[in-house]
């Protein structure tokens, strides 16, 4: 008769044999079998007090939020309106700028980031196909517009492009700096004296390959300006954690950059004694998208999703977590691991960094997966970088 004492020697075989094999992965089942410098890097956190010092919305009041133009829109990730009250517009998966123009026209196309548009670049269906094509068609994300009404865009494969009041094509105004060429070009703000600023969230891997930058924990994200005078771009911080979206304060004399991988808002000063240097803000519940500021002067910061136990735990663990990602998971199951169920929450922060309230939809009910939330006429307007339509709600 087998004993425990005699199984353990062919279960150790087991074991190593089975750990041999997803360390070489021979049918490249791992989600970065194929990344050859995929390097798993740990990154600081905030105290456990920290996070539990954050409210929640017991409310839960995003899940009262209003779903519009299901289906018409897909991955607005920008929402804006212009001083003449018209919009949303919005930039889409299939790479064009869209404009709202009323229930009888609908949305229409307002700018296009590539010359050459080919069938390659029309929706397709799921919308998710046009990642395929991304990077020739073009992916605008945040948007702006001047005080003279021109529309500057962020797109994740051209860089930094501008387009007069009445649409049409962009330009290109910056595509590399230093030298370098810009790798995901992802949000920006104008100061009062014309200098764009923006954030370039990584070099290592573009849009289509987001979550890589995630798991790495990489560092390789920017944030820059754009001297229209000039036509110059300077690099202001470099080996940020997928820095995303900027807001100016109302005054213009910092601007609030969320830096997604960290959970957290930084704060770049343009004036006073520590104009040119940067500080920690707010650490976050979760990890942010774009930032943008209401008329009251408090910033408003979308959460892609909270922070997960796992994620937290992982992190103090580099090499395990490598060794993790050699498993063969699906990019979805992985997503569902690291990034937990969709739902939804943003939080309103003062000026000086109070957060002032959180917001949610804790099963995503209703709204989910925010990008943005831009406060205007009285609504808080939601969009989503992956989903098929905005949802909208009246201030709470
Ligand atoms: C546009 O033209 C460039 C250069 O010929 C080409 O590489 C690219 O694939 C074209 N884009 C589309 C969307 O067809
Ligand atoms: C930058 O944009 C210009 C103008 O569209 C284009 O000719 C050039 O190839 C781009 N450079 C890079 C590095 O993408």
């Amino acid at each position: 008769m087998a004993t425990a004492g005699s199984l353990a020697p062919f279960r150790t075989v087991v074991i190593v044999l089975a750990a041999v094999f997803v360390a070489l992965d021979p049918f490249s089942l791992s989600p970065i079998a194929g990344e050859k410098d995929f390097k798993v890097l740990s990154f600081p956190q905030p105290s456990l007090g920290i996070l539990a010092s954050i409210p929640r919305d017991e409310k839960n009041i995003l899940k009262n939020a209003e779903i519009v133009y299901g289906g018409q829109i897909f991955g607005p990730e920008s929402v804006l309106f212009d001083s003449q009250g018209r919009g949303p517009y919005s930039g889409v998966a299939d790479g064009r700028v869209v404009r709202w123009e009323g229930p009888e026209k609908g949305w229409v196309e307002f700018a296009t980031v590539v010359s050459n548009r080919t069938e390659i670049c029309n929706p397709t269906k799921p919308p998710t196909a046009n990642v395929k094509y991304e990077h020739l068609c073009g992916r605008p994300l945040g948007l702006r517009i001047s005080k003279d009404g021109e529309l500057f865009i962020c797109d994740a494969y051209f860089g930094l492009l501008k387009v007069g009041p009445e649409g049409g094509l962009a330009e290109v105004l910056s595509n590399e700096s230093e030298g370098e060429k810009l790798g995901f070009t992802n949000d920006l703000d104008i100061h009062d004296d014309g200098t764009i600023y923006f954030t370039d969230s990584s070099t290592k891997h573009p849009r289509s390959k987001f979550f890589y930058s995630m798991l790495e924990s990489e560092d390789t994200g920017r944030f820059l300006k754009y001297d229209p005078k000039t036509k110059e771009t300077t690099v202001l911080i470099k080996k940020l954690r997928f820095p995303n979206g900027v807001t100016f304060s109302r005054d213009h004399s910092f601007i609030v950059i969320s830096e997604t991988r960290l959970g957290r808002l930084i704060r770049y000063w343009v004036k006073g004694p520590k104009a040119g240097t940067w500080e920690h803000f707010v650490w976050l519940p979760g990890f942010p998208d774009n930032v943008r500021t209401n008329e009251a002067g408090d910033f408003w910061v979308a959460l892609h999703c909270r922070r997960s136990l796992f994620d937290s735990i992982m992190n103090y663990f580099p090499a395990a977590k490598q060794a993790f990602l050699k498993l063969p998971l699906s990019p979805k199951s992985l997503y569902n691991i690291f990034a937990g169920k969709p739902h939804a929450a943003a939080l309103k922060i003062s000026p000086d960094g109070q957060i002032l309230q959180v917001v949610e939809d804790k099963k995503g009910e209703s709204a989910k997966l925010l990008s943005e939330v831009e406060e205007h006429d009285g609504r808080l307007w939601m969009g989503s970088v992956v989903l098929p339509h905005l949802a909208v709600i009246d201030k709470p």
